[in-house]
């Protein structure tokens, strides 16, 4: 019989064993809060950080895998605990760093996420369906997404993505719910539409900036955001927050709405974000018969593109099972991915993914003499 493992083999064993809802190192979220052996049996107590319905049963499951290959241990028990109030503070300050001041940094500032801000001139041609259909394009190539829902006053995200949980909240950070691989995070969870509406000027840019430093985005490669319909307050504070973001502009194939995405552009413009593509949506219906009746005229996506010297990144044509899926809580690219529109929404996601990626680096090691 080989001897027992010492408990900080364990500890090891275990590093490599993620937070089911926070995605980091249960060890390094200091979570493993004891480690027995007795002869063969591993005894191990970890937190709970987020108390959702599963998160016991799959970090045991974890756990016990992460375990089971190290010679020596037979048995493992997996025991939990609540956090207790230090263990709280303590866990907040590692998902979220305070300054001196007991202020939270901006986690956008340096980092490496590209953050897409969906406009359009006016409500009703499809940010939020777009927004929402992207970022599950964007999760299912394998990247790590998050949403913003920033139209304050007409939030959906919360209805389109479906409520898996309520946003949770560790000491003072919240943890956003995620549906469909993507965590998001809408002024919707936190007001009702009448307060929506009073929220103005530098309560306003107050809401915002709290959406963005008091939330645990955990380093996303995207942060989607759904804009208001138009330009104004929320935009100009976004452009301070995130002065990276790149905007997609959505707009309906008559040449009345793209007057009014050109001014959505414009506005980008003056706040000195960078207009990276437009996507034209409910572009045209398919008949039974198979022909494709475009409806609200055509054209306003393509004109609109070359106007802005951007790529027509797709276009959407209008299908019933999409408004459904956005009514429901169930995107289309997820839950029907070898729809037409899905199939669309994939190529959007791609072209921004790969064709508009930032440009490498110059390295000038890399120079042929
Ligand atoms: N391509 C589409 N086909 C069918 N319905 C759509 C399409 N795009 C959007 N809709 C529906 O139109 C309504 C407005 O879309 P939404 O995405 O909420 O627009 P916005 O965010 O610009 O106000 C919603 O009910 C949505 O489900
Ligand atoms: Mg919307």
């Amino acid at each position: 019989m080989s001897p027992a493992p010492s408990e900080t083999e364990l500890l090891d064993a275990l590093r490599s064993v993620p937070d089911p809802v926070l995605g980091r190192s249960l060890v390094e979220l200091g979570l493993v809060e004891s480690i027995e052996v007795s002869k063969a049996t591993a005894t191990v107590t970890l937190t709970v950080s987020v108390p959702t319905d599963t998160w016991a049963d799959e970090a045991g499951a974890q756990v016990r895998r992460a375990l089971a290959s190290v010679v020596g241990i037979d048995r493992v028990e997996v025991e939990f605990d609540d956090l207790d109030e230090e263990q709280e503070k303590a866990l907040a300050a590692r998902l979220s760093p305070v300054d001196e001041k007991g202020a939270r940094a901006n986690p956008f500032t340096d980092s490496r996420t590209r953050v897409i801000a969906v406009s359009s001139g006016k409500g009703g041609v499809g940010k939020s369906s777009v927004t929402v259909n992207l970022a599950v394009a964007l999760a299912q190539r394998g990247k790590k997404v998050a949403v913003l829902d920033a139209d304050v006053w007409g939030f959906s995200i919360p209805r389109m993505l479906g409520v898996a949980r309520a946003p949770h909240a560790i000491d003072r950070v919240i943890i956003p719910p995620e549906a469909y691989g993507v965590r998001y995070i809408s002024i919707g969870f936190f007001a009702s539409e009448a307060e929506g509406v009073v929220w103005r000027g530098p309560m306003l840019h107050k809401a915002l900036e709290q959406f963005i430093t008091d939330v645990y985005w955990n380093e996303p490669n995207y942060l989607v955001i759904d804009m208001p319909p138009g330009t104004g307050d929320v935009a100009l504070s976004m452009a301070q927050f995130l002065p990276r973001a790149e905007v997609i502009v959505v707009t309906t194939p008559q040449a009345a709405a793209q007057t009014v995405a050109q001014r959505a552009a414009a506005m980008a413009k003056k706040v000195r974000l960078t207009v990276i593509g437009v996507v034209e949506n409910m572009s045209w219906f398919r008949g039974d018969d198979g022909t494709a009746y475009e409806i609200f005229g055509s054209g306003g996506g393509q004109d609109l593109a070359q106007r802005l010297e951007v790529p027509l990144l797709g276009r959407i044509p209008l299908v019933p099972a999409l408004r459904e899926g956005g009514d429901n809580g169930r995107p289309i690219t997820a839950t029907a991915p070898d729809s037409e529109p899905a199939a669309l929404f994939r190529e959007i996601a791609r072209a921004v993914d790969e064709d508009l990626a930032p440009r490498k680096r110059f390295r000038p090691e890399l120079k042929i003499r």
